[in-house]
């Protein structure tokens, strides 16, 4: 079976200058979603028809496998833009799927009953069905084309709300905007189309009621859940899909046994990875490749960024990581800042107020208070003391630092890089460093404490 998406037309109700089905939900395109479930069902040869914005569409499907359309018109209508694809469908003798692109939350699985469904019919009927229509019950129709069908179930026309009469509005049950149609008589019914007198639009909607009278079977197969069919014409539309696309990456993340607080809170994009036993916590953010293993934690408020947590590390509330890894049983924040491939060794400790950029630290580090850590490699059992700033930028340059294993620096050091400090070294506090330490000695940098006997300026009252 091949596929063709529609994704030609203006958006008008969308109200934006971007094209509708490349805004995104959970930071993938409406329209990856659609090429998501097609591909999920094994179908490889995929059709895209576009118009307008074209060239953005094509940028945002580069590298994807598919062949592009161009409709003439993308005021044509929905049948207009299916022709526009003749070429792609014109020699098969077999279905094709019709998909809006705008309509990102239809299941592989559904896609899959429905070609079930066409081969029982072959099966048991003897007979090809015209055109299997994706559909649903919905207790508010409106906006949608109300499904007609006759005493034995078939379906014998499709009505957009704009031309229903007031007995066919009363219809609840509505089309998806998905198709399967056998080509050998679709090519046959395009033929007597006709562009709608309100609109002056060509409905791909009207191709089933032109089947019937040509004496082909349409039915109606049944979505399993009432959101499969929801097409987002609007901002509220797209918020609300966007939901519902991310309780179903939740839900298949706590069932394969992640624990998850809050869901409604908690934001989880496709790509992510949790592991086993692993447990995010209100008002997180999982984003891009991110990859929590098993039993870490990722506690409230915090925002990852393509970062690997390793087994049994904790995230503590409020923390940023981005392009950035935390090892094994390390523990980072409450409100700590990593980014540009750092990485926190096994055991470390990374605390409060701590920004590290490009920064490597080996195991067991601790670097638990108040400090900037940019462009360095940090030894084992290092101790970097409230406040320690890393000088890495002269204004034109970034430099780089070493700190050896079990070197103690002291609270509030500057150090000015690019600098080494050697294994066991030991800064006192608030020292200036602007020489390389050796190995195991002591740096102070500071000027003598002067105490003048009764000479404070605080008065007695
Ligand atoms: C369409 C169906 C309606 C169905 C609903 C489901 C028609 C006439 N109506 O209505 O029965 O209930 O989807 O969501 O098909 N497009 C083009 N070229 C065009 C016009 C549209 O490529 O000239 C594309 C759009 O980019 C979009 C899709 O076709 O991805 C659907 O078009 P849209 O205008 O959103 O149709 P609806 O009014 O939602
Ligand atoms: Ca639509």
């Amino acid at each position: 079976m091949k596929a063709i998406i529609l994704a030609a037309g203006l958006g008008t109700r969308f109200k934006s200058d971007k094209h509708k089905v490349l805004h995104e939900m959970l930071g993938k395109p409406i329209i990856w979603y659609v090429l998501d479930y097609i591909k999920q069902a094994n179908i490889v040869d995929i059709g895209v028809v576009v118009s307008h914005q074209k060239e953005a569409v094509l940028e945002t499907l580069k590298g994807e496998n598919v062949s592009f359309f161009e409709q003439a018109n993308p005021k044509g209508g929905t049948a207009d833009a299916l022709l526009s694809a003749k070429a792609f469908f014109e020699d098969m003798d077999d279905y094709i799927l019709v998909a809006n692109g705008d309509a990102p939350l239809v299941k592989p699985d559904t896609l899959k009953g429905m070609q079930r469904f066409l081969h029982m019919v072959e099966e048991y009927e003897k007979i090809k069905v015209g055109a299997l229509v994706l559909s649903s019950f919905l207790p508010d129709p409106t906006g949608y084309g109300r499904i007609v069908k006759d005493g034995k179930g078939d379906v014998i026309k499709i009505v957009e709300e704009k031309e229903a009469t007031y007995e066919e509005k009363q219809i609840n049950e509505v089309n998806g905007g998905l198709y399967m149609f056998y080509v050998p008589y679709l090519k046959e019914a395009v033929k007597h189309l006709r562009p709608s007198e309100k609109t002056n639009e060509l409905y791909i909607t009207d191709i089933v009621e032109i089947m019937t009278s040509l004496g082909y079977t349409c039915r109606s197969f049944m979505a399993s859940e009432i959101t499969e069919i929801f097409g987002v014409n609007d901002r509220w539309e797209l918020s609300f899909a966007e939901s519902v696309v991310k309780m179903r990456i939740l839900e298949k993340l706590a069932r394969a046994g992640v624990t998850i607080h809050s869901p409604e809170s908690v934001y989880i994009e496709p790509d992510v990875k949790v592991e086993l036993d692993a447990e995010i916590f209100p008002n997180v953010v999982l984003k891009g490749n991110t990859v929590i293993h098993k039993k870490a934690k990722v506690m409230n408020g915090s925002y990852l960024e393509n970062a690997t947590i390793k087994e049994k590390a904790t995230v503590l509330p409020m923390s940023y990581i981005k392009n950035s890894t935390v090892e094994e049983e390390a523990t980072v924040g409450p409100m700590c800042h990593i980014r540009d491939n750092s990485v926190v060794g096994k055991g470390s400790h990374v605390g409060s107020f701590v920004e590290l950029k490009n920064a490597k630290l080996q195991e067991n580090v601790m670097a638990k208070h108040l400090s900037y850590l940019g462009d360095v490699s940090i030894g084992k059992k290092a101790n970097i003391g409230a406040g320690t700033v890393i000088a890495n930028f002269d204004g034109k340059q970034k430099y780089q630092t070493y700190i050896g294993q079990h070197a103690f620096i002291g609270s509030n050091s500057l150090i000015i890089a690019p600098r080494n400090i050697g294994d066991y070294a030991f800064i006192a506090g608030g020292s200036v460093i602007t020489k390389d330490i050796p190995p195991k000695a002591l740096a102070v940098e500071r000027a003598d404490l002067k105490i003048l006997e009764d000479k404070s300026k605080v008065k007695d009252e």
